[in-house]
């Protein structure tokens, strides 16, 4: 995610500024950028790239003044530039802005202001808000402030800042995190509390909808839609800055997994027309005719977003029965691929630079194949190259093991399938409604497992001395397998399989004795008989079986020795919320056994060599 850093006392807050950001760099960034308010009025500097960069060029203009803003931009909305880094203001320098999240919204009000004469200078949503405050502006900052984020939709945190009221700053959150902090005759601003803690460890944490208004002697705290104000004592913070950088989480995997409510919501985020149900997906250049010409799809892709493309491959192929084949880019790329006029590639990758699936997109251009990206990397190779980009907008992630990016990038794969049956006719506008009614429920659900989940700790600790283990599953359960063995293997180095579950009798069956652990998935109702017949296979041999099904199932427990239930929702959704206890398991699996959570050995987050 982007950094914010706000800053208001006595003190150069260039220098305060500059020092918050990099206690951000962790968060993963493309450009930097910092305005202040001098004595001749708003002035920023900002730069593509690492903050080096950014610091180099104060050197020769340093923003001086007491009062300001600063961001590290991980791009969505436009690709890593000068000119698309934050803050951004209006023309006239009234405002400045620094903003984390999306405006769902911004086109419909980027086009009101242009018809109204505003010259826009960035391809970001976050520009629109400081030309929108300069048009509503009728000298009352924190007024104009509440009156503009009423117009907005989807995710933000903001700091902002006037040269009308130099003495203030203003903080207002939706759905992104923002922290506001106290000190002796300063305050502050931060995305999170890294960036303070130099300075102070008196905060507030905004709550959704809050807005803070700071000045040298304290900050108050208002709802921003009915302006009441907000009485709430400071937060002392007393976490080191290494356990500040997890959000007190003690790793970035167990951050990262915990942030999925939110990144499965922004993924679907714009994509969503909250009144008719219906996918909207602006970002496609091609036109609906296009589209809806493919008939044949490749998916290429390696390690866990391969996983996310089977699932994407069964629910593309049941909404719109065009068959997919999905591959694994460092096979693909030598095959002698069979493509026809209307064949479509998509590949798959969270950090868009892994060289097998880059080299793979490259032969299909050659071939003259239309690709499509589904990345999490907004200027990143896989993104510049492909010829359509869907971005997952999970924000950064750090930890080796992928989760958040996992679960972006099967929604993402959900939104293009729904969209793509729209374009097709091949599912109606009330099916594609009801999917998408499910859809909106998933960050709750997975919010849910997350509150619960002492029984995958418990089973997670009595693995961990195992030498193998099996992952079980039929169809869609199957792929969601495939993904949770991965993470085990990756992180608690505990052997484990993923087998088709009615294919296990064909050799690995062998293998099953007294006590080897074997994780059976049975969400899937229409393989849901055949898949309980799999599980009593391996029982009377000895197994010890956690099985996973749905909140309304109360037969498997029957067959198996433990059950988790994951909520309710369509059978195509269930990989998304299987994915939260796998990721669980091996987490807990890897603590249990004393490893590094976050840096299995011999991995790479990116793995730009073939
Ligand atoms: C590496 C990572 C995996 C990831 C794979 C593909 O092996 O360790 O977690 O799934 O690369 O990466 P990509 O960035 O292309 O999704």
């Amino acid at each position: 995610m982007c950094g914010i850093v706000g800053y208001i006392g006595d003190k150069n807050a260039q220098e305060i500024i500059v020092g918050g950001l990099s206690k951000l760099e962790y968060r993963g960034y493309d450009s930097a950028g910092i305005a202040a308010l001098t004595a001749n009025g708003l002035t920023y500097e900002k730069a593509k790239g690492r903050l080096a960069v950014l610091e180099e060029r104060l050197k020769d203009h340093p923003l001086t003044g007491t009062v300001g803003i600063g961001h590290t931009r991980w791009a969505t909305h436009g690709k890593p530039s000068d000119e698309n880094s934050h803050p951004h203001t209006d023309e006239k320098l009234q405002f400045a802005v620094v903003h984390n999240g999306i405006i769902e919204n911004f086109l419909s009000i980027k086009e009101e202001l242009i018809s109204k004469g505003y010259n826009f200078t960035s391809e970001t949503d976050t520009e629109v808000i400081a030309h929108l405050l300069a048009d509503m502006y009728d000298g009352d900052l924190v007024g104009t402030v509440r009156r503009a984020v009423a117009k907005m939709r989807g995710a933000y945190a903001l700091g902002i800042m006037s040269s009308h009221e130099p003495d203030k700053l203003i903080a207002v959150r939706l759905a992104s995190p923002l922290i506001v902090g106290v000190g002796n005759g300063e305050s502050f601003i931060g995305s999170d509390i890294p960036a303070m803690l130099e300075h102070t460890r008196d905060v507030h944490i905004l709550n959704e909808g809050e807005m803070a208004v700071l000045t040298r002697d304290g900050v108050e705290l208002f709802s921003a839609e009915t302006g009441e104000k907000v009485e709430r004592a400071l937060f002392h913070v007393d976490w080191d800055l290494v356990q500040a950088e997890k959000g007190g989480f003690d790793s970035f995997m167990l951050k990262e997994i915990s942030e999925q409510p939110q990144s499965v919501r922004d993924t679907m985020g714009a994509r969503i027309d909250s009144e008719t149900k219906q996918i909207v997906m602006p970002e496609l250049k091609m036109s609906n005719e296009q589209l809806s010409a493919y008939d044949r799809i490749y998916i290429v892709a390696c390690g866990t977003s391969m996983h996310a493309g089977l699932v994407g491959k069964d629910v593309i192929e049941k909404l719109t029965r065009v068959p997919v084949e999905v591959a694994v880019a460092s096979e693909f790329r030598y095959r002698d691929p069979i493509y026809t006029d209307n064949t479509l590639m998509i590949v798959i990758s969270q950090s868009g630079e892994t060289a097998d699936t880059l080299a793979a997109l490259r032969e299909a251009k050659k071939s003259g194949v239309t690709v499509m990206a589904v990345t999490n990397v907004v200027g990143s190779s896989v993104s510049r190259e492909a010829d359509e980009v869907i971005f997952t907008w999970a924000g950064p992630e750090i930890a080796v093991a992928s989760t958040k990016a996992y679960t972006s990038q099967v929604v993402a794969l959900y939104l293009f399938a729904l969209y793509f049956a729209q374009v097709k006719g091949t599912q109606t506008a009330e099916q594609v409604a009801e999917i998408v009614d499910h859809m909106l429920d998933l960050p709750e659900a997975i919010s849910e497992i997350l509150a619960d989940s002492a029984k995958i700790r418990d089973f997670a600790n009595s693995i961990k001395d195992v030498n193998s283990l099996f992952f079980i599953g039929r169809s869609l359960d199957y792929a969601a397998s495939l993904e949770g063995s991965l993470k085990l293997k990756e992180i608690s180095y505990i052997h484990s399989e993923a087998y088709a579950a009615g294919e296990l009798k064909h050799g690995t069956l062998a293998l099953i004795e007294e006590g080897v652990p074997v994780i059976a998935l049975a969400t899937q109702p229409d393989i849901y008989e055949k898949m309980v017949s799999n599980i009593v296979e391996v029982k009377a041999r000895g197994a010890r079986v956690l099985g996973f099904a749905v909140e309304s199932d109360n037969e498997l427990i029957k067959s198996v020795d433990e059950v988790i239930h994951i909520p309710a929702t369509l059978p195509i959704l269930t990989p998304v919320l299987t994915a939260i206890p796998l990721q669980l398991l091996a987490y807990h699996a890897s603590v249990a056994r004393g490893l590094d959570v976050d840096k299995p050995r011999n991995l790479a987050k990116s793995v730009t060599v073939e």
